[in-house]
């Protein structure tokens, strides 16, 4: 049998002892060496508790779960809100789940007040680990009928909000050289869905952002990941999906579960990124779709 296949996990010698550090500094490790409890190589965690998150429009759909999701595992949670009196109860329902919780007035299409939110963010909490970039919008039109306003705030919204949010929190993030940075593209990132061509070229553009700031962050520390989900019940879907032959035809292209997702389908994959237990992933889109782009 080669020995990748008899391979038994155990530290090296000059890490045994080592509670912390990734598994890439344990390899190679002998071969004739065996995995038990005491052996002091770290399971992987999937807990956040000390984490300070900042998930953007946070009041409603995928961000509400998000933002829940991070505080049921452990995080702390700043949110980002278009408008900070409209969160609908989630500052409550995050301190009833035993975390601290700060809303922030922050619309992504305005720079000072992306900078400011994650200012306030840091200096509340004394420190910023995750920022989950999920505010995006998708007015629909025929490609041929797309007008110029709803072109540019696509884009101020969708793309240079990922970007300059996660620019800030890189700037706190940097000289404590780490932190997790997770973008939320979608499907369309990957897939083209007619009447949805400005929105479907921002998605693709945040999964290639997220390529390029993880290969410049990386040497911080710092992760950038993504998830692409596909058609998910929110307030942002419900009309498109209120048409039984709309939700019939999505059904079916969701190839393989044939289901519609709901927020916490695409809350968990997020706690898992930002978890450590994801410390060796990035520059990655994780589509959360049911099979979609599979078929
Ligand atoms: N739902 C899906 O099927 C699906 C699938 C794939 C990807 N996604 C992506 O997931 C994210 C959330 O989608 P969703 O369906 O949960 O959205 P949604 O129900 O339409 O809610 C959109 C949220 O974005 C906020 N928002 C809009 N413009 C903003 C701005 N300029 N600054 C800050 N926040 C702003 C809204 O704030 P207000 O509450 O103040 O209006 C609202 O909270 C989006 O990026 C979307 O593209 C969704």
């Amino acid at each position: 049998m080669p020995s990748y296949l008899s391979l038994e996990l155990t530290p090296s010698p000059v890490l045994y002892g080592r509670r912390t550090g990734g598994y890439a500094a344990s390899w190679p490790v002998t071969d004739r060496a065996s995995l038990t409890l005491d052996t002091m190589i770290p399971f992987p965690r999937f807990d956040l508790s000390g984490q300070v998150a900042l998930v953007t429009a946070s009041a409603r759909g995928l961000g509400r779960a998000i933002a829940l999701a991070l505080a049921q595992s452990g995080a702390d949670v700043a949110l980002g809100l278009r408008d900070i009196h409209a969160h609908g109860g989630l500052p409550a329902e995050i301190e009833s789940l035993g975390r601290r919780v700060l809303p922030l007035q922050m619309d992504v299409t305005r720079m000072d007040q992306i900078f400011s939110a994650v200012e306030q963010a840091a200096s509340y909490f004394g420190k910023l680990d995750i920022l989950v970039n999920n505010a995006g919008i998708a007015p629909g039109n025929l490609a041929e009928q797309v007008r110029e306003e709803d072109f540019d705030l696509t884009m101020a919204v969708n793309v240079k909000g990922t970007f300059f949010a996660s620019q800030a929190a890189a700037r706190v993030m940097i000289p404590r050289k780490s932190g997790r940075i997770i973008n939320v593209s979608s499907q369309a990132g990957f897939v083209a869905l007619p009447t949805e061509s400005v929105y479907c070229a921002t998605k693709a553009a945040i999964v290639h952002l997220t390529k390029c700031l993880a290969v410049e962050w990386g040497q911080y520390g710092i992760t950038v990941n993504g998830v692409a989900p596909t058609f998910i019940e929110t307030p942002g879907t419900e009309e498109y999906l209120s048409n039984p032959a709309a939700r019939a035809d999505v059904i079916e292209r969701i190839a393989a579960l044939h289901r519609i997702g709901q927020p916490m389908d695409v809350a968990g994959p997020v706690v898992f990124l930002a978890s450590p237990a994801a410390s060796l992933i990035t520059g990655h889109t994780i589509a959360i779709d049911g099979g979609w782009t599979a078929r």
